[in-house]
C-alpha cells in the first residue's frame, strides 16, 4: 500500500515489457518446434520424394548428423526398465505409494472405484496386493477363492497375465493364468485369473453367485463393452446376494462420477498419475489419406526427432500389416547409414508370442515404432513412447439396421479417446502427439465420448444369454446406459425366428442349448439344426472354422498368385462352407502335418486352433447329447442346416450387375458383392446365404454358399412365407418367396406383437 503512483506505473511498464518479450519467445519457439509440422505439404513433399526413392539422397544425408547429435542429447537407456529387478520396478508404479490405503478401502467398502492413468499399474498390480493380503486363500471350508480380472480384450487378457505370471515368478496358468473364448490357461492352482469380460458372463450363466471368486475386477470399464455393461447389472444383484465378495471398477476416465452413482453412490478412488505434458500438433488441412500421412509422420519422427519409441494408432490388421511392409520397405530403401526402426505390429488377433514383443525395448541407437490397433489406447500399455500418431479412427462394429446385423465400420474416434492417445506419449517424459486432423474436426466434429456398445450393436447375442440366466423382462433391466428398444425388438424377432424363443418370448429348450455354446446364435442353431440333417460332423468342422480363426488362408504380399492357386484347389462347386471342411478334412488327412499347411499357404497354429475349438464344441454338444453324425459327400444337407441359422444373410443374384458378382439381400434388397476370393466367384449361383458382410470399396459378403430358396422357406418358417401364385406378377412367381421379417415395424412393444402373433397363430 505504501507504493507510490510513479512506482506502480514503472512496474506496470516493466511487466509488459517482460509479457511481451516472452510473448515473443514463446511464438519464436512455437514456430521452431512445429516448423516441420505447421507445413505439412512441403514438409511432406520432401519426404516423401525422399522415403520413395531407392537411393538415399542427399537431404536424407545431410540430415543424419544432426540425428545423430540430438540423439546424444537425451540417455538412451532413459525410460527403459529393463535393468531394473522386477521388485524395483513393481515398486516403482505409481500405485504403489497406495498399496496399504488401497486395500483399507477395499476392506471397508463392497464396491470401490479406482480411476487413475493407464500404466499406473491398476491392472498387473492389484491383482497382486489383493492375493498378498489374503484374498485368494481358501475359504474355511476350503472352498477355493480367486481374484478376478476382467479385461475386454483377449490380447490384454493373455499379455497382462504373462506379466503379472511372471512378477509372481511363477509359470503361466499355475497361480496366475488366463481364460478367453476357446483357450483356458488355468489350474486348479490358479489363485488370479485374467479373463474377457464375456468369459465371466458365460460363467456366471452356469454360476450366478460368482463363488469361485472373493474379489473380481471389472477393468477398463470405459471401454463399455456389452459384457462389462451386462456384467455391471448382473454382479450389483450378486452382490446383494454375497456380502462378502468385493467388485473393483477400474477406468481411465472421466466416468467415475456416472459408475458411482449406478452403484449406489461407492467411493471413488483416484490414484494420481504420473504424467509428462505432452505436445499436440494437429493437421493444418485434412488429411486425404490417413495412411499415407502416418506413414511420412513416422519417417519424419525417426529421421528427425530425439530418441523415443513411436506408437501409432490404425484401425485394424489389414492396415497395419501393410504399413509394417511398407514402412521396412522404405527404411531399406533408405540404405544403412539411417539409424535402424525396429517395426512392431499389434492387433487382436496376432499371435501371443508375437505379441509380446512389443514391450522389449529397442536396442541401443534403434527406434521403436508400434502400430497398434484401438488396443494400445488403455488396455496396453507400451514404455518408452514419446511419439503418438493419431490418425483420428477406430474400426467399430455398429448395427445396420438396414441389413439386419452388425457392420464393421471404420468411424472417427471421440475426444475422449484422442485424449487418451494423446497421453500414452507423456509416461516416461514429455512427448509429442502428432493428429491426422484438424483442430476443428477434433473440436466440431467429434463427440465428446463414445457411444457405448450395448447402444449401438446387435443384441440377439446377449439377449440369448439373458433370458438363459432367467432374465425375462429385458425392458426393466438395470442397464447403466439401456440400448434402445427397437435393437432389443428386432434381437427378441431374431430369436423367436432361429427357434431359441417361443410366442411369449419365453426361452425354448432350443434356446437354452444354443446360450450354452460361446458363438453367435445364428452359428448355434445351425450346428444343433444339423443333427436332426444327418451332417454334424461336417457343420461342426464348419464352424469350428468360422469361429476359430479370422482368417484361415495366409496370402503374402509376394506370393499372391502361387497362394491363390493353391487355395482353388480347395474350391467346392457349392461355395465358401463347405470349401472350409475340404481345407480342414485335407489337413486331418495328411496327419495334421504343419509342412502340409505351409505348402498349402496356411497358418499351422490357425489349423491346430481349430481343431482345439472343435474339441470344445464337441464336448459341449455331448453334453447336451447331440450327436456327431457324418453325411459324407452329400453336402446339401450341410447347407440346408446354415440356412437354419443365417436365412436372414440371404440374397439373390442381381442381373443388372451380374458381371462383378452382385447380388441383392432378400430381406431388403441393399446390393451386396461376391469377394474375389470366393470359390463362387465368377460362377454366381442364383440364391446365395452369406456369413458376414465386410465393406471395403464395396459391401462384399463373406463365405457364401449356394442355397435353394425352399430351403429358406424350411429353415425359418416364421419368417419368410412361400407366396400365394395365383397373387402374383411374373416376376414374383420366379421367386415365390417373400421374406415376412418386417411384420411387425412400427410395434414399439414386444409383448404387445406377442399377443397378436399368437391370436393370428
Ligand atoms: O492398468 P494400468 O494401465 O494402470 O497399468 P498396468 O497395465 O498394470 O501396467 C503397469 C506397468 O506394467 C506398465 O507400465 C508396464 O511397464 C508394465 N507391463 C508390462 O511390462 N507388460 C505387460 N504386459 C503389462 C504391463
Ligand atoms: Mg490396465
Amino acid at each position: 500500500a505504501a507504493m507510490s503512483g510513479d512506482t506502480l506505473a514503472r512496474e506496470r511498464r516493466e511487466l509488459r515489457q517482460q509479457e511481451a518479450q516472452e510473448k515473443a519467445a514463446k511464438e519464436a519457439a512455437s514456430v521452431d518446434l512445429s516448423s516441420q509440422w505447421n507445413d505439412p505439404m512441403a514438409q511432406q513433399k520432401q519426404f516423401s520424394s525422399q522415403l520413395r526413392s531407392s537411393r538415399p539422397t542427399q537431404a536424407t544425408q545431410t540430415d543424419m548428423p544432426e540425428w545423430k547429435k540430438i540423439s546424444t542429447g537425451r540417455d538412451a537407456s532413459f525410460g527403459k526398465r529393463s535393468d531394473m529387478s522386477i521388485k524395483d520396478q513393481r515398486s516403482s508404479l505409481p500405485i504403489f505409494a497406495f498399496r496399504k490405503q488401497l486395500l483399507e478401502a477395499v476392506s471397508k467398502h463392497q464396491i470401490l472405484i479406482v480411476i487413475s492413468d493407464t500404466g499406473s499399474g491398476k491392472t498387473t498390480q492389484m491383482t497382486q496386493y489383493l492375493a498378498e493380503a489374503g484374498y485368494a486363500n481358501s475359504d474355511e471350508n476350503g472352498n477355493i477363492r480367486m481374484i478376478g480380472c476382467t479385461q475386454p480384450r483377449r490380447v490384454a487378457a493373455m499379455s497382462v497375465a504373462k506379466r503379472v505370471a511372471e512378477e509372481v515368478g511363477g509359470r503361466l496358468g499355475e497361480e496366475v493364468g488366463y481364460t478367453i473364448r476357446f483357450e483356458n490357461c488355468t489350474s486348479p492352482q490358479t489363485r488370479i485369473k485374467y479373463m474377457t469380460d464375456g468369459i465371466l458372463l458365460r460363467e456366471l450363466l452356469l454360476d450366478k453367485d460368482a463363488s469361485q471368486y472373493s474379489v473380481i475386477m471389472l477393468d477398463e470399464a470405459h471401454e463399455r463393452t456389452i459384457a462389462t455393461d451386462v456384467l455391471f447389472s448382473l454382479l450389483k444383484k450378486t452382490l446383494k446376494k454375497r456380502p462378502d465378495l468385493k467388485l473393483i471398477v477400474t477406468s481411465a476416465t472421466l466416468d467415475a462420477d456416472k459408475f458411482s452413482e449406478y452403484f449406489d453412490q461407492c467411493p471413488i478412488f483416484k490414484i494420481p498419475g504420473r504424467t509428462f505434458p505432452v505436445e499436440t500438433l494437429f493437421s493444418r488441412e485434412p488429411e486425404a489419406d490417413y495412411l499415407e500421412a502416418a506413414l511420412l509422420t513416422v519417417m519424419q519422427i525417426h529421421l528427425t526427432e530425439p530418441p523415443g519409441d513411436c506408437l501409432v494408432f490404425l484401425t485394424g490388421k489389414e492396415e497395419i500389416d501393410s504399413s509394417c511392409e511398407i514402412l521396412s520397405e522404405r527404411m531399406k530403401a533408405l540404405g544403412p547409414n539411417v539409424p535402424e526402426l525396429l517395426i512392431l505390429p499389434i492387433y487382436g488377433a496376432l499371435p501371443s508370442e508375437v505379441a509380446t514383443r512389443i514391450f522389449e525395448p529397442a536396442p541401443n541407437g534403434a527406434r521403436k515404432v508400434v502400430i497398434a490397433t484401438n488396443i494400445a489406447e488403455t488396455s496396453l500399455t507400451i514404455d518408452g513412447i514419446f511419439y503418438v500418431i493419431d490418425p483420428g479412427f477406430v474400426k467399430q462394429s455398429s448395427y445396420d439396421s438396414k441389413l439386419g446385423m452388425d457392420r464393421l465400420q471404420i468411424t472417427p474416434i471421440s475426444q475422449a479417446q484422442a485424449n487418451q492417445r494423446k497421453g500414452r506419449a507423456g509416461r516416461t517424459g514429455p512427448g509429442k502427439c502428432f493428429r491426422l486432423y484438424t483442430e476443428a474436426a477434433f473440436q466440431n466434429e467429434m463427440l465428446p465420448t463414445s457411444i457405448p456398445e450395448i447402444q449401438r450393436q446387435h443384441l440377439s447375442n446377449t439377449v440369448l444369454m439373458l433370458k438363459a440366466m432367467g432374465i425375462n423382462d429385458l425392458l426393466h433391466f438395470d442397464f447403466m446406459d439401456p440400448p434402445p428398444t427397437n435393437t432389443m425388438l428386432t434381437a427378441l424377432e431374431e430369436l423367436y425366428c432361429l427357434g431359441a424363443l417361443d410366442d411369449e418370448g419365453l426361452l425354448t429348450r432350443l434356446g437354452r442349448q444354443m446360450a450354452d455354446f460361446p458363438m453367435d446364435p445364428s452359428l448355434s442353431k445351425a450346428l444343433i439344426y444339423s443333427v436332426e440333417l444327418q451332417c454334424s460332423d461336417e457343420v461342426l468342422t464348419i464352424v469350428s472354422m468360422i469361429s476359430g480363426a479370422t482368417n484361415i488362408f495366409h496370402r503374402p504380399r509376394d506370393k499372391q498368385e502361387q497362394a491363390d492357386k493353391r487355395r482353388q484347389k480347395f474350391n467346392d462347386p457349392s461355395g465358401d462352407h463347405i470349401t472350409l471342411l475340404n481345407v480342414y478334412n485335407g489337413w486331418i488327412k495328411a496327419g495334421s502335418q504343419k509342412s502340409w499347411a505351409i505348402d498349402n499357404f496356411i497358418v499351422p497354429k490357425n489349423l491346430e486352433r481349430v481343431k482345439s475349438v472343435r474339441d470344445q464344441l464337441a464336448e459341449t454338444m455331448k453334453r447336451h447329447r447331440l450327436r456327431l453324425v457324418s453325411c459324407g459327400r452329400d453336402t446339401i444337407a450341410v447347407r440346408r442346416s446354415l440356412c437354419s441359422g443365417f436365412f436372414r444373410n440371404s440374397a439373390r443374384k442381381d442381373p443388372s450387375s451380374e458381371g462383378s458378382g452382385g447380388y441383392k439381400t432378400l430381406v431388403e434388397g441393399t446390393p451386396v458383392f461376391l469377394h474375389p476370393s470366393s470359390a463362387l466367384f465368377g460362377k454366381p449361383a442364383e440364391h446365395i446365404i452369406y456369413q458376414s458382410l465386410v465393406e471395403t470399396s464395396k459391401e462384399y459378403m463373406h463365405q457364401v454358399s449356394q442355397i435353394e430358396p425352399k430351403w429358406l422357406v424350411e429353415a425359418a418358417p416364421t419368417f419368410f412365407k412361400v407366396a400365394p401364385t395365383d397373387r402374383l406378377s411374373k416376376r414374383k412367381k420366379a421367386e415365390r418367396i417373400q421374406p415376412l421379417h418386417n411384420k411387425f415395424a412400427g410395434e414399439d412393444d414386444w409383448r404387445l406383437s406377442a399377443q397378436k402373433r399368437q391370436g393370428r397363430g
